[in-house]
């Protein structure tokens, strides 16, 4: 697929960030890690992986906007574009040696996702899309799965961690759907989760409390590969309430009743 110059920049900036997080995973031991809160943190490597994405996105595009996990937001003299950045998505498998983890880059234009990549260096895979465009993963166009019987489907979430308020809702939620599927993956990265989804591994995905960054460009993935995206509640907005339920079509709506209750 020819992509458009912006997306150019972003999987260009993604490999650069991608070189320097598999170099800080190969000596994980040795890398300084700060405890934001309670299973929260944050590394060397997460930090320098967002500096490199910043100089990477705000030195091709000065003028958009910025919105990154650790660095928070900056406005920018365009008002329209932002770029949402998550430098290392899954920094507890990262930190663990678990090699599953990555890196996502949402562009919005006028309040919509308009291109995402979500890069995993560990397995060297690329996924992106560009609303219109359809969705990929290195040379292969993705599409969701086709499975359309419960009991055959596999859903993956994530698991409220560190005493979390969330927690007796996501348990409700394994109660009702884990009698009726074939399983519940949890897997520690929101922006693979989505990526899953679109590549047809998982057939759904769910889960509260998320922020813009793990959702932005893993959403136009799920969509562009013809997946259905809603809010967990909704009446809600996926990337201002950080709570998300997708999944492919056939089995959406059952999927969406056994979580929404
Ligand atoms: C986390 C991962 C995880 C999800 C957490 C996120 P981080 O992001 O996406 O799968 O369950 O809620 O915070 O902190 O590793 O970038
Ligand atoms: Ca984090
Ligand atoms: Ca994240
Ligand atoms: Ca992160």
């Amino acid at each position: 697929m020819v992509g458009s110059a912006n997306l150019n920049i972003m999987i260009k900036a993604a490999r650069k960030a991608g070189r320097g997080l598999i170099k800080d995973f190969r000596e994980v031991e040795n890398l300084q890690v700060s405890v934001k809160g309670a299973g929260d943190f944050v590394s060397r490597a997460d930090l320098n992986a967002e500096k490199t994405l910043k100089e990477e996105l705000m030195g091709a595009r000065p003028t958009y906007g910025w919105l990154a996990e650790e660095g928070g937001e900056e406005a920018g003299q365009d008002p329209t574009r932002r770029w949402i950045v998550d430098p290392l998505d899954g920094t507890t498998n990262f930190l663990h040696g678990l090699p599953h983890w990555a890196i996502s880059i949402g562009l919005e234009h006028k309040g919509q996702i308009v291109a995402g990549v979500v890069f995993d260096p560990a397995k060297d895979e690329m996924f992106f899309a560009e609303k219109g465009a359809g969705a990929w993963m290195n040379e292969s166009r993705l599409r969701v799965s086709g499975r359309s019987r419960m009991i055959e489907s596999i859903f993956a979430t994530g698991l409220p961690f560190g005493g979390r308020s969330d927690l007796p809702a996501t348990l409700k939620d394994l109660g009702r759907l884990m009698p009726v599927c074939a399983g519940v993956r949890r897997w520690g990265s929101a922006a693979l989760d989505l990526a899953y989804v679109a590549a047809g591994r998982y057939d759904g995905y769910w889960e509260r409390r998320l922020n813009a960054w793990d959702l932005a460009a893993g959403l136009l993935i799920v969509k562009e590969a013809g997946g259905l995206v809603e809010p967990l509640d909704p009446a809600g907005d996926v990337l201002e309430n950080g709570e998300i339920i997708c999944g492919n079509e056939a089995i959406f709506s059952n999927f969406a009743k056994a979580i929404r209750g």
